[in-house]
């Protein structure tokens, strides 16, 4: 991400030479929001977008445990009491993968847990804290693997989540845990008057789409239930005789609180039973086991979890048709990573750039542009012909161009929204 080259080159004068152009051409596709899938998140990041105001962690609380076996109570670990001492913490039997978990009172950005252990009362005992994962709503937050114990630790963790669950790979291992501490901060929610509102979805996989890019089918906002209605498909995955399970799972834009997952069913003779037997999942977490013999046109199911993603899954083998899926709840509260007010269209002058930086010349999107004039301290920025992007301090000496017929180029990412046109440029300041 941070390439010191490349801002070097930003801040040199354009236009000019084609072959900085070219290396601009090059370089823009590392130019990219830090939230998106798969890339690395800091802490600060994660403090700005929770809107802390300031980031000192707070202790958060765990309820509902649960552990592999029961030998000696799971919620010993969390009565608030850290005694560490054999009998006054929890334990598991000596087994294989053995496991303990709690859910958070409330759902919460996660930056670390803390757990205290004893000395197991048996030398021929095996920890299995030596080696373990934090699992953290469905995904793996820490992995610890150590030849000796410890007595108390701290992982870091940087997850939102709901639950969190130690889970061993040993065999005839002992959990044990005096008390589990949880810390970060809780999340705000939308405060919505009408209950929950529809949350917005940002892509999907099947347990086929590395063959067939099919989940879109189920997310396309086609709402018909017979495929092949009004030319749109339906996400259709034919039963065979493997035991494998056919399932749809959708990624919403922000972490949100599940309430109702609504499905559309595809009604067509051959298909239309699909759904009398499906489980529902939010995070990986089970919360709904549909069972019903007839078949439904389109039917709302409760679950209330707070998570990342939804999955239909089907039972092994049966394969899974389903025409839309929609989930409903309250969207957790996050600053936006850009703010930006647009101000209009103005008239440019390619021998002297109204916005004096060009910075890409390649297609943009409104909020890259936008970070990319925000790394460089600019106060506007603007888009030209649906892919240059500009950055300066003042705008609008070529004076005003009158829409909608000036800028009326589309930009390519969201078609709603205008990114210039010829020797014209959409300006925009830069607000956060
Ligand atoms: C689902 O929840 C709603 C309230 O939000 C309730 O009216 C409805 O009866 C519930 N449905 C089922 C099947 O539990």
């Amino acid at each position: 991400m941070h390439h010191g080259g490349w801002m070097r080159l930003l801040s040199l004068r354009m236009p000019g030479s084609l072959l900085l152009q070219l290396l601009l051409l090059l370089f823009s596709c590392e130019i990219h929001a830090t939230l998106e899938r798969g890339t690395f998140v800091s802490r600060e990041e994660y403090y700005r977008r929770i809107n802390a105001d300031n980031t000192n962690e707070e202790r958060l609380y765990l309820e509902n445990c649960a552990q592999s076996s029961d030998t000696g109570h799971c919620s010993l670990a969390i009565d608030n009491q850290i005694i560490q001492e054999w009998t006054q913490c929890s334990s598991t039997a000596s087994e294989t993968q053995p496991w303990w978990n709690a859910f958070l009172e409330t759902p919460a950005y996660v930056s670390k847990v803390v757990i205290h252990t004893a000395p197991l009362p048996d030398a021929a005992m095996q920890s299995a804290l030596n080696q373990f994962i934090i699992y953290a709503g469905g995904t793996a937050c820490y992995r610890h693997n150590a030849a000796a114990s410890f007595s108390s630790r701290s992982f870091p963790c940087d997850v939102f989540t709901d639950f969190i669950e130690l889970s061993s790979d040993r065999k005839d291992a002992v959990m044990s845990l005096c008390e589990v501490e949880v810390y970060g901060k809780a999340l705000a929610f939308q405060e919505l008057e009408n209950g929950a509102a529809e949350i917005a979805l940002n892509y999907c996989s099947s347990s086929v789409d590395w063959q067939l890019n099919i989940c879109k089918h189920a997310f396309d906002r086609n709402f018909a239930v017979f495929n092949g209605e009004h030319g749109k498909k339906c996400l259709d995955i034919p039963s065979d005789k493997s035991a494998e399970e056919a399932w749809m799972r959708a990624y919403f834009k922000e972490s949100a609180l599940v309430k109702h997952v609504k499905l559309f069913n595809r009604m067509d003779k051959c298909c239309k039973n699909s759904l009398n037997h499906f489980t529902l999942h939010i995070n990986y977490y089970k919360c709904l086991d549909h069972n019903d013999a007839n078949p439904f046109v389109t039917k709302i199911f409760n679950c209330t979890r707070f998570g990342q993603h939804v999955q239909v899954v089907s039972v092994p083998g049966a394969g899974l048709h389903l025409c839309q899926l929609q989930v409903f709840g309250y969207s957790t509260l996050l600053r936006p990573k850009e703010l930006q007010k647009y101000i209009g269209c103005y008239k440019d002058n390619p021998k002297q750039p109204d916005l004096e930086q060009l910075v890409s010349l390649t297609f943009m999107s409104i909020s890259k542009c936008h970070r990319m004039c925000k790394r460089l301290n600019k106060l506007y920025f603007g888009l030209q012909n649906g892919r240059l992007c500009y950055c300066g301090n003042k705008f609008g000496r070529y004076g005003e161009a009158k829409e909608p017929k000036a800028c009326d180029k589309r930009c390519i990412y969201s078609k709603s929204k205008r990114c210039g046109g010829h020797y014209q440029n959409s300006v925009y300041e830069i607000i956060l």
